[in-house]
């Protein structure tokens, strides 16, 4: 079902988009050669129960963690744990938070000290193909304008875009409806309206769009072991155009 978010609902959405975006530049700052995964999950559980809030991705369908980290290959869902990062990773960190009713989701791929010229173009063209898709969450348009934004950046970068996961809607549910695919058609799909919050969240691959599902039952890899970057925000479609949730 497809919620339309009232003025006041989206001001509490904005507070739990604050809460977790603080939680994440808490993450980030530990971020290093020798840290493990499941150190930066307790971080981001610690600071959110802390607040008041709730970690919204621990035991959502038995999911672990209170975070995914995926690193290098990973694409998302990765489960915290004693892997330690190593300089020249990259992880990307996915986090949620649940405030006052109502859901942030929002992710980031960090490298980890020096890394490759590759790795580095990667997470920069990651979140330029969030900011194009984001650009076109504007009334009127369609879900389909923002999937194709991002896919022509992408590819026309030489990446892959991901396509067995999409980004969705988001209220008082993590996932609502409707779908939003980082690759489509322009002028094609659900028309937008203002009220509607989408979490566009690309998930770009240096190398083929493919991706493997571990038997771990979460971890998502990519099909050639190339890199993978992944950038979301929660965003509101209003009549001053989209404006971002998960902002600080
Ligand atoms: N936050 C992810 C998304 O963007 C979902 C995480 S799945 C969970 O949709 F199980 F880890 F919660
Ligand atoms: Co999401």
């Amino acid at each position: 079902m497809i919620t339309i978010k009232t003025p006041a609902e989206i001001a509490l959405m904005r507070e739990a988009g604050r809460l977790t975006a603080q939680a994440m530049e808490a993450v980030s700052a530990l971020i290093c050669e020798g840290i493990s995964t499941k150190e930066l999950d307790k971080c981001a559980e610690d600071y959110i129960i802390t607040r008041g809030g709730k970690p919204s991705f621990k035991g959502y369908q038995g999911y672990p963690g209170s975070i995914c980290a995926s690193v290098n290959d990973e694409v998302v869902h990765g489960i915290p744990g004693s892997r330690k990062l190593r300089q020249g990773d990259i992880i990307s960190i996915d986090m949620g938070a649940i405030f006052h009713g109502f859901q942030g989701d929002m992710a980031r791929t960090f490298a980890v000290g020096q890394v490759t010229d590759e790795a580095t173009r990667l997470i920069a063209v990651t979140k330029e193909c969030f900011e194009v898709g984001m650009a076109q969450a504007r009334i009127g348009n369609r879900i389909g304008d923002i999937g194709h934004a991002v896919q022509v950046l992408a590819e026309g970068q030489g990446y892959g875009v991901v396509r067995d996961l999409c980004g969705h809607g988001i209220g008082q549910e993590m996932h609502e409806d409707p779908e939003v695919p980082n690759f489509g058609r322009a002028g094609h799909g659900l028309r937008l309206k203002e009220g509607m919050v989408l979490a566009i969240e690309p998930m770009i691959n240096t190398g083929t769009w493919q991706v493997e599902f571990l038997d771990d039952g979460w971890t998502v890899v990519t099909g050639d072991g190339g890199l993978s970057g992944h950038y979301e925000n929660t965003v509101a479609i209003t009549a001053d155009g989209p404006q971002i949730l998960t902002a600080l």
